[in-house]
């Protein structure tokens, strides 16, 4: 890991300054004096796209944009209309930026490759989750973006190769949760720190830096429902967490779900079943960058037992992972019954 968390948690409180994820992103661009900007161009649209999102979730009883849109995505899910929404935004800002050569996204079969030439200003792909948990909107439930951002690899003439690299080359990741408030969660390789919209000023204020998460939490995350079609190993951990008298947490959004164990410590988990026999999640844009999340926090992310999901070679961008993640001790406790 390339981590180096300088400050521990940090609070507004506590340091009494006032950060915004602007000023945040420009502080870490000085560090690199040699950067362009581009990089930090790229999370400033990341940044008003989840504005954006987020003013559309807090509407979408109001404007009608709950339920399907009638098509079936590249997995053969229903598509919401926020969904859809929530792509268009992410692809019309991030377009917008030449530091973006491709995005990938859940929702597009393939690639969108937004400029070919190979000049070195263009070196990013952006790859993401637009709407997770999105069939939580039909009842106002937690959904969020996930993101992740790649350096293009100019070795490779083909620009979709250029995006099957390891979830350890990334060079940021991050999510946001549109729930009670609206929090940012990044990445650069440097910590993870944590921001709220203040929706008075519309700005991300800096709540956290250096986030730690806790070593271990009796919680779990998981969906119980589908435990008899689980390998046998996990049933037997889910025997052995409820003898402890472990929780149970589920909201049924993998960002929701990472979030509470990230802040709370915990194990949040996404099996294999008989449906999914290679999990549910997907690799290149919801594993890899909640795995490059809570690795930045002391947390541990697997696909089995002693495979880091963030070594995992893909194959394919919408390729599926069995995923472990949360506190090391509660991630080794399952592992160890595996
Ligand atoms: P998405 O809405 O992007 O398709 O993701 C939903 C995912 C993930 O957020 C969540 O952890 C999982 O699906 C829930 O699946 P189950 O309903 O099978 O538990
Ligand atoms: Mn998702
Ligand atoms: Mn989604």
């Amino acid at each position: 890991m390339s981590a180096m968390i300088d400050t521990p948690v940090d609070t507004p409180a506590r340091s009494n300054e006032i950060v915004t994820l602007q000023a945040h992103i420009l502080q870490q661009q000085s560090r690199y004096p040699e950067a362009s900007g581009q990089f930090s161009w790229i999370l400033s649209a990341l940044a008003i796209s989840a504005k954006m999102i987020a003013s559309h979730v807090r509407r979408a009883r109001l404007d009608d944009v709950l339920g399907t849109v009638g098509n079936q995505n590249v997995q053969g899910e229903q598509q919401q209309k926020l969904d859809v929404i929530a792509n268009d935004i992410l692809l019309r800002t991030l377009g917008g930026r030449e530091g973006v050569a491709i995005v990938a996204s859940e929702e597009n079969e393939e690639p969108v490759i937004l400029r070919t030439d190979d000049s070195a200003e263009r070196k990013y792909c952006v790859l993401f989750d637009p709407l997770d948990g999105s069939s939580n909107l039909d009842v106002c439930g937690a959904v969020g973006t996930i993101f992740s951002i790649l350096r293009k690899d100019r070795r490779s003439p083909d620009p979709q190769a250029s995006l099957l690299q390891c979830g350890a080359e990334q060079v940021a990741a991050g999510y946001v949760l549109y729930g009670s408030s609206t929090v940012f969660v990044l990445t650069i390789g440097l910590g993870v720190d944590m921001f709220v919209l203040d929706p008075a000023y519309g700005a991300f204020i800096r709540v956290a830096r250096g986030m730690q998460i806790p070593k271990t939490n009796k919680c779990y995350s998981v969906n119980e429902g589908n435990r008899l079609s689980f390998p046998e190993g996990y049933q037997k951990y889910l025997s052995w967490a409820q003898e402890r008298g472990y929780s149970s947490r589920y909201a049924g959004a993998m960002v929701a779900d990472v979030h509470r164990i990230l802040l709370q410590g915990g194990v949040f988990m996404y099996p294999p079943t008989r449906k999914a026999p290679k999990g549910k999640l997907r690799l290149m844009y919801e594993a890899n960058p909640m795995a490059m999340i809570v690795e930045q926090a002391g947390g541990k992310a697997l696909s089995a037992p002693g495979e880091r999901i963030l070594d995992v070679r893909p194959t394919d961008i919408h390729q599926r992972v069995p995923v472990i993640i949360g506190s090391s001790e509660e991630v080794d406790q399952v592992a160890a019954h595996l």
